[in-house]
């Protein structure tokens, strides 16, 4: 079964909104967690936009399963993240304007900075994995700087206009994955992943684990509306 891991950076996007303690980030971990997560997935961005420094620390004491760390290269992110150790570190592409991450760690055109970023963490004993999109040289720069994971951008494969399109973006997955595995890599993949276009990539073998977010916090703004608004007219009553 491929695993799941959560991406809970929005539910700290809500607490942003009014500058408060809730939704409170711990809480929702421990309720992905029991609901069946295999890791905690955040996203520590430079701007500190939605997850904040004493986010990622407070997870690190609680989470039982793993904790996934997001991060660009920045070296204050890099020397948080080597203090804090987090159970695998994804370095992923980052720019201020963008609303999420728009494409995957170009490692060809940054190649010595991603490997000395790789190298530092890795001598720290945190695992890397390379966020990338599906694409041959990408995954041969990734291999060469000893990153021994790779999480494969599902942007395009989600964001596709038509189902020709969606098709020719899964083989560009499948292949990529395959490519990886035959490489040694752990391959994961994720971004803007739903209850709908998943199943087809339930099918790539290679894949271990699914990172997804969004429409997992979506759905649970609506699933957990009914009941917020019964808790509150019982209390009316
Ligand atoms: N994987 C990576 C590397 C990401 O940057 C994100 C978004 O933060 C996700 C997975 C989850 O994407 P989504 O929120 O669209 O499910």
């Amino acid at each position: 079964m491929i695993a799941l891991g959560v991406n809970i950076d929005h539910i700290a996007s809500l607490r942003e909104l009014r500058h408060g303690i809730e939704p409170d980030i711990v809480e929702a971990a421990t309720l992905c967690e029991k609901a069946g997560a295999d890791s905690i997935v955040v996203h520590l961005r430079e701007d500190r936009r939605h997850i904040q420094d004493r986010d990622v620390a407070a997870l690190r004491k609680k989470v039982r399963t793993r904790l996934n760390l997001e991060m660009s290269i920045a070296p204050e992110i890099v020397r948080f993240c080597e203090r804090i150790r987090p159970d695998q570190a994804t370095l992923v592409p980052e720019r201020r304007q963008e609303v999420t991450t728009e494409g995957g760690l170009d490692v060809t055109g940054h190649f010595p900075l991603v490997r000395n970023a790789v190298a530092g963490l890795q001598r720290h004993g945190i695992p890397v994995s390379l966020f990338i999109d599906p694409e041959k040289k990408q995954l041969e720069a990734a291999v060469r700087t000893g990153a021994r994971r790779i999480e494969l951008h599902t942007g395009r494969y989600a964001g596709a206009r038509s189902s020709a399109q969606r098709l020719k973006f899964l083989r560009q997955l499948q292949q990529a994955a395959t490519f990886a595995g035959s490489r040694g890599l752990s391959v994961f993949a994720g971004h803007g992943l739903d209850y709908d276009n998943v199943r087809r990539i339930i099918g790539i073998r290679e894949i271990e684990e699914l990172n997804i977010g969004y429409s997992i916090v979506c759905r649970a703004a609506l699933v957990g509306l009914y009941r917020a608004v019964i808790q509150m007219k019982r209390l009316l009553r």
